[in-house]
């Protein structure tokens, strides 16, 4: 049993001229790679192998993040399933010369560890300690059944 602290990862990212588009905002892309590094990370973290990413629920972007703000990211493991673990991942966005601070984005990301074959190896379980994890615990099957439900469906209906 390992704990979801264990797991956390910080990201700290300076949004440069390359990260953004005309407007001067980061990239949608760019940033939704920096979510899947650090959501990778706290897998690995957790499991001690290497993980790839099987899915990534809904991302949305609430507000722009400019060239020359400070990116944040913060992810840990919510839960682990047999083989598949899912990464809860905040995004805060920092205007460094006002100090200012706002959440821009959450995701939930799904992982699964696995060997140099590609096959899917046990995951060590995850306890979660304060409310607040207990919480995402508990909702974490709910999201994982609502997940598979989508795919299943998705499934059928192409025959
Ligand atoms: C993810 C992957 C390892 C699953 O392998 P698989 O042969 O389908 O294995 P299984 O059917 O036994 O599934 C393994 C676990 O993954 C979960 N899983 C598989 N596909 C999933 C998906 N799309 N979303 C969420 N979970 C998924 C299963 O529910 C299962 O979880 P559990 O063991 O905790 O019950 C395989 O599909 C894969 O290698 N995908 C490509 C990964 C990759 O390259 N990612 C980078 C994207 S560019």
């Amino acid at each position: 049993m390992k704990s979801p602290e264990e797991s956390v990862v910080i990201m700290t990212e300076l949004v440069l001229p390359n990260d953004t588009n005309y407007l001067g905002n980061l990239l949608g892309g760019r940033l939704m790679h920096w979510v899947d590094i650090a959501a990778a990370l706290s897998a690995q973290r957790h499991s001690g192998k290497v993980c790839v990413t099987a899915s990534v629920d809904e991302i949305s972007f609430n507000e722009p993040i400019k060239l020359g703000h400070v990116v944040h990211i913060r992810s840990v493991l919510t839960r682990a399933f047999r083989t598949s673990m899912e990464v809860y991942v905040e995004v805060w966005r920092e205007d460094p010369l006002h100090g200012s601070r706002a959440r821009t984005s959450e995701a939930y990301l799904t992982f699964v560890a696995i060997d140099q074959y590609g096959k899917p190896l046990p995951a060590p379980q995850l306890e979660p300690i304060t409310d607040d994890e207990k919480v995402r615990f508990e909702e974490a099957a709910i999201r994982r059944e609502n997940r598979l439900r989508a795919r299943e469906t998705m499934k059928a209906l192409r025959g």
